[in-house]
Formats: structure tokens, C-alpha cells, sequence
């Protein structure tokens, strides 16, 4: 079968990863969550004290940065490991939340890490998650999905998630972030956060995780038959 590039964009906390994940494992394609690398790149500049306004600076970072994605056996999970270490639950902590828009501004950051992100879904077959996939890193992708939901289902959802993680935050804090962020998305000058004109709209709002996974699937057989079709 044709490996195809599976492109799901949209605001933060809707679900994507979670979807793209379950849609990745059915097909047997890689995944790769998009915004683990930005967070990355924040967790990185953050701990060497690198201010964001210092190109200079960031641009020396970006050279000495390693980001990989690996798979933990144990968990099933995709794990980001930077610069050979394992940064997985550092990288989804509140304070990097708080500061990713700000470095994922930067088109020097966008510029390295659509690099790679396009180097890694070269040979297709991939899922890729994120704000501008269907937009600029895969603008040619077969299929296209544009993920959003209620700000306050969002805000449950994230909530839940870390406090799993035992990172107690109040709901107002986590609204104001998710605004912020889809905020800061969508109006930056580079690749801003855009629904592509031929991706598909999903609305997570009042429907399961099981369900958002059929409709991607749906979509997946409706390129797959286009394209043997064509
Ligand atoms: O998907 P996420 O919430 O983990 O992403 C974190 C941030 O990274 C998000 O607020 C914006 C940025 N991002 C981006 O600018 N472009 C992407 N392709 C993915 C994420």
C-alpha cells in the first residue's frame, strides 16, 4: 500500500497527539509530535539561561541540540531525548508550557526544526502532529485534519494530564495559557497556526478518543482509494 503522510494540526489540548498516536499505531507508521521538538528547543534554552531575543545565541543552541525520539518498550510510548537524555516529562511541565510560544516564534527555531521534521517523514508513512504541518512541513500531505474544541474541555483534559504527573494547576492558569498560546499560534509572522484550505475540520468537543481515531481512519481509506483510483 501507498505510505502516505497523515498531517493533524490544530489548537493546543485537543486531543491531537493522543489521536495521532492511536492513528500511527493502526496503520504501523512513525509518529512524530511536532511540539515535543519546540518544546525541546524551550527546555534546552531555558537551562542554559539563553535569552530568546539572543539570535546569536539561539543559533549556537540549534547547532548543539540533539533532539531524537525513541520508543520505551515498556510503556509503548515516543519518548524526546535531548542531547542523548531522556526529557520526556521535563519537556511537558508547566513552565516550559509557558514559554514555548515565545521561542516557537523565532524563525531560525521553525526553520531547523521543519528541517527536520521533513527530513524524518522523507520516506512517508508518518503521522505528524502539530501547527503547520498540513500548512508547511507536509503542505502535499494525503491526508489533512484540523483539530479544535471547547477552551474549557481543553483546559479539563490538560488538567487531568498533570495531575496525573502529580503538577497540581489551577483550571483558570491553564485557560489562560491554552488563549495565550493559541494566541501567540496563529498571528506569528512564520508559518502561523492555519487551517490548510484542504484539511479537513474535527471538533473534539463532545465526542471520544475512539471516535476521533475512525474519523482520521475514515479519512485514511477515503486518500488510500483515491489514490489507486487515480
Ligand atoms: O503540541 P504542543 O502543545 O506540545 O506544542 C507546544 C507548542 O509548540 C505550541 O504552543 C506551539 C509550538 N508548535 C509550533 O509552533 N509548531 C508545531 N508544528 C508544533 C508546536
Amino acid at each position: 500500500m501507498k505510505p502516505l503522510v497523515i498531517a493533524i494540526d490544530g489548537y493546543s489540548s485537543c486531543g491531537k497527539s493522543t489521536t495521532a498516536k492511536a492513528v500511527a499505531a493502526e496503520l504501523h507508521y512513525a509518529y512524530v509530535d511536532t511540539g515535543a521538538m519546540y518544546r525541546a528547543v524551550t527546555l534546552h534554552l531555558l537551562e542554559n539561561n539563553i535569552s530568546f531575543e539572543d539570535i546569536g545565541q539561539v543559533e549556537a543552541a540549534l547547532a548543539a541540540l540533539r533532539i531524537s525520539f525513541r520508543r520505551n518498550r515498556a510503556t509503548g510510548r515516543n519518548e524526546v531525548f535531548v542531547n542523548g537524555l531522556n526529557r520526556e516529562d521535563d519537556i511537558r511541565q508547566m513552565r516550559i508550557s509557558n514559554a514555548v510560544s515565545e521561542v516557537s516564534v523565532i524563525p531560525l527555531v521553525r526553520h531547523a526544526l521543519v528541517a527536520q521534521q521533513q527530513r524524518m517523514g522523507r520516506k512517508r508513512g508518518v503521522v505528524m502532529d502539530g501547527r503547520d504541518i498540513g500548512t508547511t512541513v507536509f503542505a502535499d500531505a494525503e491526508v489533512k485534519i484540523f483539530m479544535t474544541a471547547d477552551v474549557t474541555i481543553r483546559a479539563l483534559r490538560r488538567q487531568e494530564e498533570l495531575a496525573a504527573k502529580n503538577e497540581h494547576v489551577s483550571l483558570e492558569a491553564i485557560i489562560e495559557n491554552l488563549r495565550k498560546r493559541d494566541h501567540i499560534d496563529s498571528t506569528r509572522a512564520e508559518s502561523p497556526l492555519r487551517r490548510a484550505p484542504d484539511a479537513v475540520l474535527l471538533d473534539t468537543t463532545h465526542i471520544t478518543i475512539s471516535e476521533q481515531v475512525d474519523f482520521v481512519l475514515d479519512r485514511v481509506s477515503s486518500a488510500l482509494f483515491a489514490a489507486y483510483a487515480g
